[in-house]
């Protein structure tokens, strides 16, 4: 190694090191509120492919607890959460619909998270099933939600 390449590498390692300065900590608040599941099988399916974004239980691998991608992790549950998180269906998403919808059309997951999760590829078969299953739930969650609040 010339001197060079020393620096370099000695310099990269350092800014690797500084950015683990700037925290992206991902935590999981109490559960308030699951919604009431349709089936066990939704069930199944929604903590597969959607928890790690829209719940308080959300699981971080190792890799997704180092900067910079514990910044884009971080980003991710966040905007997640504020669209739609199953822990609080006290606060039911604006447009339920838009749900089952977004697992039919294939906009979710996101494909970046697929990427690294295999158990959350789901098959043709199992998208229908997830996407009824939360027409289904969210249509009874609903109601049951709004009519205490009328
Ligand atoms: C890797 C994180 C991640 C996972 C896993 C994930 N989502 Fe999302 N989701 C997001 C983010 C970030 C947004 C907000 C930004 C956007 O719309 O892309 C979002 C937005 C949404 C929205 C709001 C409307 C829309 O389309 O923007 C719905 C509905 C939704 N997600 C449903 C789901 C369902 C259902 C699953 C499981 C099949 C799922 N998401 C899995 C990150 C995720």
């Amino acid at each position: 190694m010339n001197k060079t390449t020393f620096y370099a590498a000695g310099g990269l390692i350092l800014l690797f090191g500084a950015l683990q300065l700037v925290p992206a900590e991902v935590t999981n608040p109490p559960v308030d509120q699951e919604p009431l599941w349709d089936s066990v099988r939704t069930a199944e399916l929604v903590k597969v492919a959607c928890y790690d974004c829209h719940s308080n239980e959300v699981v971080v691998p190792w890799y997704g607890k180092v900067a910079p991608v514990s910044w884009l992790v971080k980003h991710d549950i966040d905007e997640g959460r504020a669209e739609l998180n199953f822990s609080q269906m006290n606060r039911p998403p604006e447009e339920p619909d838009e749900v089952g919808e977004s697992v039919l059309t294939g906009e979710m997951p996101p494909r970046m998270y697929l990427w690294m999760h295999k158990a959350a590829r789901l098959t043709e078969s199992e998208r229908k099933t997830l996407a009824k299953g939360l027409d289904a739930t969210l249509h009874v969650g609903e109601e049951t939600l709004r009519s205490g609040l009328d």
